[in-house]
């Protein structure tokens, strides 16, 4: 099975839900067509890899958003484990380093199922006097292009990143490399606790291949249209959504 699936939709919706009764209520009102789904971390402990599966056999395409990070031996083994569980993509820590983002890639393309392999760079929840603390001094940014080359240099399909530093990794690290951006909010709608942000067609612009969107869908009272305007949104910049 290759990693492009017949879905072309650039959206991702992010399931940060506690249960699988409230998921599936949102989940039933969408349509695979017009979105893929990321599953986290608190949904993952909670529902497990059966509500993954779930999702899978109603036909959407899951980003299994775990951010492994650990040895090289036990990240692969994760790594085909989610394969297995044929999911769309996963993602990894570029601060693992070559070899465990090496080792993530060998497990993943031996397998029959080949998700897309994406990098966590630098959190953006941390700040430059963060990174100090943790010995690294020097601009959050010029982190974010050295481990964003260095998963493109181990294989990686590309990495997540702010929609603000998405021109910068176009340029810097290469025109194909898949850049997968939340911090993404319509026009309008309530920001949250999301700082940096941009509209859905200005983060296209920008160079964003797939966009992360949770509560201006899932918070909804009309989850489906919010995501339908958001698709019109996105072909503002006449590109496939
Ligand atoms: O509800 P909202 O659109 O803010 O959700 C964004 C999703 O993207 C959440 O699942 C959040 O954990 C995730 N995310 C983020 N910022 C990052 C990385 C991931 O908002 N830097």
């Amino acid at each position: 099975m290759s990693r492009l699936t017949d879905n072309q939709s650039k959206i991702i919706i992010a399931l940060d839900f506690k249960d699988e009764v409230s998921t599936l209520h949102l989940v039933n009102q969408l349509q695979p067509e017009l979105c893929r789904l990321k599953v986290g971390k608190e949904l993952f402990v909670r529902c497990g890899p059966e509500l993954v599966k779930k999702l899978i056999a109603q036909g959407f395409d899951v980003f299994l958003d775990l951010k492994f990070y650990d040895i090289p031996n036990t990240v692969a083994a994760a790594c085909e484990a989610a394969a297995d569980l044929g999911v769309w993509m996963v993602n990894v820590h570029a601060s693992g380093g070559r070899k465990m983002m090496q080792a993530a890639c060998k497990a993943i393309n031996s397998g029959f199922h080949k998700p897309l392999l994406i990098a966590v760079t630098v959190l953006t929840s941390l700040s430059r006097q963060d990174i100090a603390e943790t010995g690294l001094d020097i601009e959050p940014e010029q982190q974010v292009l050295r481990l964003a080359r260095l998963a493109r240099d181990s294989g990686l399909d590309g990495v997540v990143c702010s929609p603000l530093e998405a021109e910068l990794l176009k340029t810097e690290v290469a025109e194909d490399f898949c850049l997968v951006t939340p911090g993404i909010r319509p026009a309008g709608s309530d920001v949250g606790d999301q700082q940096r942000i941009m509209t859905p067609s200005q983060a296209l612009l920008a160079g964003s291949d797939y966009l992360v969107i949770g509560r201006p869908v899932t918070a909804s009272k009309q989850p489906l249209k919010a995501l339908e305007a958001i698709i019109m949104d996105c072909k503002t910049v006449r590109k496939q959504t």
